[in-house]
């Protein structure tokens, strides 16, 4: 029984880079700042021994990555001594040309060309295989470059032990969800959270929460819903909000089973102010977030929170001591509602283990996550990454405040 695991690297490279965050977009930059901000992930994969890397949709200076001879041939292969296969992503050589697909037989020839070696072909795999063979008899594309891909995907069978073990083992199927595995992902939720702000000064932490309470309010959309918890690529491409398509534990019912048994937990998704003031809450914890969503769909010009999540911040923290719990894929505008917060953490996408969420904010456990990723003020300092001069950020790369798990 193998239990080696071929990992991929992607989308090689500058992704994350595009201009103004378009998906697959274009991303215009020196090849210092390509190397510096883009390249280092791929150093720290091939040099554990990362199997494949799936090239990116996106074009470097105009240029489509599933034609880039140099990125992909005379750097990652040739400089980086990359010993795994290079995969393209779904139809990517069909965009390599617009509109894509347009001349197939020269997205053959500059993809293959360019050195990848494995090409997602969902559905129009004759042609693909026609026009290769085609190119291949013609001298179009040399054998030597057939080999180097039939060699590199072979050794990464070889090493994964298909040839001894062909098929998967569906032994294993039924752990998938088990017990076990769910105390896996809720210690990488309780170890990924970031808390940027404990406090309306450093004097008065507000977490750990107490767990023994008279009343406390939990609000917001995110605080009850699987769904936005999980985000996209959940079940479907696009996820789906709700409780229905995955199991697993809402933040809220984590506060429930985390609390002391005397304390009487009223959860309001969009409370009104009078119900907050009315509520005599020793505190409040508010859930709010992006919607579920993947790829292009999740392009955004503003990066706000959408309504009603600052709306219910504005309403439970201004009457009642408040944690805000953001749920999102990336960093968002909180500036304009960081001073009413007492305190404030970056839960990410959690995923089905809200347990996790509830065991750093009651303090089973410390808070330990620092940011991965610069936090900005305003959308109109991006792009702002470290060492720019004007880098002034909301909290800056790296950034976590830590608390120690109460005994
Ligand atoms: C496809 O691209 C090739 C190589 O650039 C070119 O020679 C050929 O004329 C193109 N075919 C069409 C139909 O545009
Ligand atoms: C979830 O399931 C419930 C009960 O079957 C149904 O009423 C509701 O419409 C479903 N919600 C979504 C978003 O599919
Ligand atoms: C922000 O952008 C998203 C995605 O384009 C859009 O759905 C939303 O309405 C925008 N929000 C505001 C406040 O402009």
């Amino acid at each position: 029984r193998s239990k080696k695991v071929a990992a991929c690297a992607k989308h090689y490279v500058g992704d994350g880079g595009t201009y103004m965050g378009i998906n697959a977009n274009n991303t215009i930059i020196d090849t210092h700042g390509l190397m510096s901000i883009h390249m280092p992930a791929y150093y720290n994969s091939i040099i554990r021994g990362v199997s494949t890397v799936m090239v990116s949709y996106s074009s470097w200076n105009g240029e489509k990555m599933h034609a880039n001879h140099f990125l992909i041939t005379d750097f990652l292969k040739n400089k980086l001594k990359f010993r795994g296969f290079v995969i393209t992503d779904y139809e990517g050589i069909d965009q390599i040309t617009s509109p894509p697909g347009v001349n197939y037989s020269y997205s053959v020839e500059a993809g293959i060309g360019a050195g990848i070696d494995m090409v997602m072909v969902p559905f129009a795999y004759t042609e693909f295989i026609d026009d290769l063979t085609y190119q291949v008899k013609n001298n179009i594309i040399p054998m030597s470059r057939i080999d180097d891909a039939v060699y590199r995907i072979l050794r990464v069978k070889f090493t994964m032990g298909l040839f001894e073990n062909p098929f998967a083992d569906p032994s294993l199927a039924g752990e998938l969800g088990s017990h076990e595995h769910r105390e896996v992902a809720r210690e990488a939720v309780r170890k990924s959270l970031v808390l940027l702000k404990n406090g309306k000064s450093a004097s008065t932490p507000l977490l750990p929460l107490p767990k023994k309470a008279g009343k406390i309010l939990v609000a917001g959309s995110h605080a009850d819903n699987l769904g936005n918890q999980c985000g996209g690529w959940t079940i479907t491409w696009q996820g789906e909000p709700g409780n229905n398509n995955t199991a697993g534990t809402t933040i809220l019912s984590a506060i429930k089973s985390t609390v002391d048994p005397g304390t009487k937990v009223v959860y309001d998704e969009d409370p009104d102010s009078s119900a907050v003031d009315a509520g005599e809450y020793d505190y409040a914890v508010v859930v709010v977030g992006e919607p579920p969503y993947a790829e292009t769909a999740g392009d955004n010009l503003n990066l706000t929170i959408p309504e009603p999540g600052p709306a219910v911040i504005q309403t439970v923290c201004e009457s009642v001591k408040c944690v805000v719990v953001l749920i999102s894929g990336r960093p968002l505008v909180v500036e304009p509602y960081i001073g009413a917060m007492d305190a404030f953490v970056a839960a990410w996408l959690p995923g089905s283990e809200g347990q996790g969420v509830a065991d750093v904010l009651f303090g089973d456990y410390g808070f330990t996550g620092k940011l991965p990723r610069t936090w900005f003020r305003s959308v109109d300092q991006l792009p702002m990454n470290v060492g720019d001069e004007h880098y002034d950020p909301l909290f800056p790369f790296g950034f976590g405040l830590t608390t120690e798990a109460r005994k």
